[in-house]
């Protein structure tokens, strides 16, 4: 029997998808899906530092363009993804410029990127991803170009620009593996917390979710319960299951449903969850190559994971 529209049966939350220009359009099957069954989508690459904004003074906006524009005709909202990251950076911006002129270039790209989509339909903004270290021992924020020159200062300016270009899209702060609690979620929780002591302005914290099978965390609810509880949004922004396979068994699918089933019962248990994406949308299209990470097959067949997506809104 046919699985009712996810979208529908996640209201009020979205349900999303990382949306990639590369099929739209190109793969009929995954366009149609991307029609029907989601509420908000995040573009998987095409608002990367490197893709719009190649070149000094140089934006590149048509591929973004392209999926706001669908959003818009299938009335979905969008999830602009990110500003500050250790990745796909544009080469132009690397060790040889100052402190002071990467500020300058962070301040311009912010604005220039939130202006260009003021009047369309974004939702929120990942305006941090990835910052937290994964050697504590070492630091708290993980080294990349941009805290190496900023400082950790870099999420207050980053944030602070935000805010300034628009005062009314919700801004995040976006990463993985501080989904249940532990040293690293506390590291995000201390930072978060003195965000908001300093009055820097964040309203939602977004928890990736690749986890591999069997790996959801038992205290992701609790977890995403505490950060609602200072006052912020949650959300789940990225999630995939790995089965680990080439060829995965029932067996292995069936533990992907269950997975899928915890973590979005997680988000729904938690008033303050807003929306739960799905980084894409069917197996053959993944960034997670051949190992079946999704709710639909390469052939747009509704999975196990589908039917335990809707069970669990
Ligand atoms: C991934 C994309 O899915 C790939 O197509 C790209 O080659 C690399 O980035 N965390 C994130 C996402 O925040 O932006 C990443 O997306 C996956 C991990």
């Amino acid at each position: 029997t046919a699985l009712p529209p996810i979208r529908s049966v996640a209201q009020p939350r979205f349900f999303g998808a990382a949306l990639n220009s590369t099929f739209l359009f190109n793969d009929p099957i995954y366009t149609k899906l991307a029609e029907t069954q989601f509420s908000i989508f995040t573009p998987e690459n095409e608002m990367k530092w490197e893709v719009i904004h190649p070149f000094p003074n140089v934006y590149n906006f048509t591929p973004a363009d392209e999926l706001v524009k669908f959003s818009h005709t299938v009335n979905a909202r969008m999830r602009g993804h990110n500003f500050v990251w250790g990745s796909q950076l544009a080469p132009w911006v690397n060790d040889s410029l100052t402190a002071t002129e990467m500020d300058i270039i962070l301040k311009e790209h912010i604005t220039t990127i939130m202006d260009h989509y003021k009047k369309d339909n974004i939702y929120a903004w990942d305006i941090v991803n990835e910052i937290v270290s994964d050697t504590l021992n070492v630091s708290t924020f993980k080294q990349i170009l941009w805290t190496q020159k900023l400082g950790e200062e870099v999420v207050a300016k980053a944030f602070t620009y935000a805010r300034a270009a628009n005062p009314s899209v919700k801004l995040y702060i976006n990463d993985y593996s501080i989904e249940g609690l532990g040293p690293k979620s506390d590291a995000l929780f201390g930072i978060v917390q003195g965000m908001m002591k300093d009055k820097i302005p964040i309203d939602g914290v977004g928890f990736q979710c690749h986890f591999g099978l069997g790996q959801v965390p038992a205290t992701l609810q609790q977890n995403l319960q505490r950060f609602a509880d200072l006052g912020l949004d949650v959300a789940i922004t990225e999630l995939d299951i790995n089965t680990g396979s080439t060829s995965p068994t029932d067996a292995m699918f069936a533990q992907q449903a269950q997975d899928y089933l915890s973590v979005v019962s997680a988000c729904a248990a938690v008033k303050r969850c807003v929306s739960v994406t799905t980084w894409g949308i069917m197996d053959n299209h993944s960034w997670i190559v051949g190992k079946d990470v999704l709710p639909w097959t390469g052939t747009g067949e509704a999975k196990p994971a589908a039917t335990a997506i809707v069970q669990a809104f």
